[in-house]
């Protein structure tokens, strides 16, 4: 049987990932707090071990440093979660002759144009985030032969805290709202994620050969302005009362905050919905989703 060992598994995306790769085989999912294997990324060491005790056939790390802004005070230890823990994993994966399945973001692109950005385009990111990222990308590539790297963007989840929540929460609470205008991307569900790495893998397992690096993102782009309005065209739908009478489409230099953010982060998937043939459905779909169970919950609470 397949031994999958996955890191990160209460991330939204490694929450998803649970469910999504049980079918395949026998699943270790370990997190940071996790006692009987070292699922902590301050502790290169211990993960290391963790891959040479499980032994698995494929690793799937879903756990990072996320916080964009809280990266810029922090940077050596983003690097450290983002990089350097992964170098020693992906060293441990090539020992063993084991996939390593990873995850980057759209963040390792400067952001500037309108195209979406192709697998091939130069990266250069705006902030420490992005750079990070982009070290671990090549810290796979460079020490892991049988690797999956996804860059995706704007990811969301029903569990946690998220965009849509946010938005409904201040909806409820003010009358007017300012919401940027001015960056592009596809809201993409964890789900999706988890789903699409489920089928990506079991592809791998048989033709090794689609290793490599990939852009998975929902279809469609959108404007955080634009998603919130759904949001609240959703929300009103299902009967919920708004106090928010105003929206604003504000460009982003009207946000101050610590790290930069790009304009373009639309990623062009063609390369992945063709080498394992499967359709990205529209962002709209799994956000209308999430919603749905985001009302019927509220609404079973009253
Ligand atoms: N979220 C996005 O919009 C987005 C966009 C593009 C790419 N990505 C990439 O997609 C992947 C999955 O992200 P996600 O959205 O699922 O992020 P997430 O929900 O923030 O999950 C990341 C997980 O890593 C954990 N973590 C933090 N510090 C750790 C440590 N020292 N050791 C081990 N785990 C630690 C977090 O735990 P805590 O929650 O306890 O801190 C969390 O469970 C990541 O590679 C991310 O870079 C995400």
């Amino acid at each position: 049987m397949t031994k999958i060992l996955l890191f990160g598994k209460t991330g939204q995306v490694g929450w998803e990932l649970q469910r999504s790769l049980a079918p395949l085989g026998n699943v270790i999912a370990v997190d940071i707090h996790s006692t009987e294997y070292c699922g902590d990324f301050s502790n290169p060491e211990g993960v290391a071990d963790t891959v040479r005790r499980v032994r698995p056939d494929v690793i799937v790390n879903a756990a990072a440093h996320t916080a964009v802004d809280k990266a810029e005070s922090e940077p050596d230890f983003a690097l450290l979660l983002n990089a350097i823990s992964v170098e020693i994993i992906a060293k441990e994966a090539e020992k063993l002759n084991a996939w390593l399945v990873h995850y980057s973001t759209d963040y390792v692109f400067p952001g500037n144009g309108e195209k979406p950005w192709l697998e091939t385009d130069m990266t250069a990111p705006l902030n420490v985030y992005g750079e990070t990222k982009r070290a671990g990308e090549l810290a796979v590539q460079q020490n892991c032969t049988k690797h999956l790297i996804f860059r995706t963007s704007w990811v969301f989840a029903g569990k946690g805290n998220n965009f849509a929540k946010t938005m409904l929460k201040l909806a409820k609470e003010r009358n007017s709202l300012s919401i940027i205008n001015d960056q592009f991307g596809a809201p993409t569900g964890a789900e999706l994620l988890a789903d699409c790495t489920a089928h990506a893998i079991r592809t791998a397992l048989s033709r090794p050969e689609v290793g490599g690096l990939y852009h998975l993102v929902a279809a469609g782009t959108t404007t955080w302005f634009d998603y919130a309005r759904l949001v609240f065209d959703e929300a009103e739908k299902a009967g919920l009362v708004l106090a928010v009478e105003n929206i604003y489409p504000v460009p982003t230099s009207s946000y101050s905050t610590p790290a930069n953010r790009p304009h373009n982060s639309r990623l062009n998937t063609l390369k992945f919905q063709q080498t394992f043939n499967l359709i990205l459905p529209e962002w709209e779909v799994g956000v209308k989703r999430m919603l749905a169970e985001l009302f019927s919950m509220t609404a079973n609470r009253v």
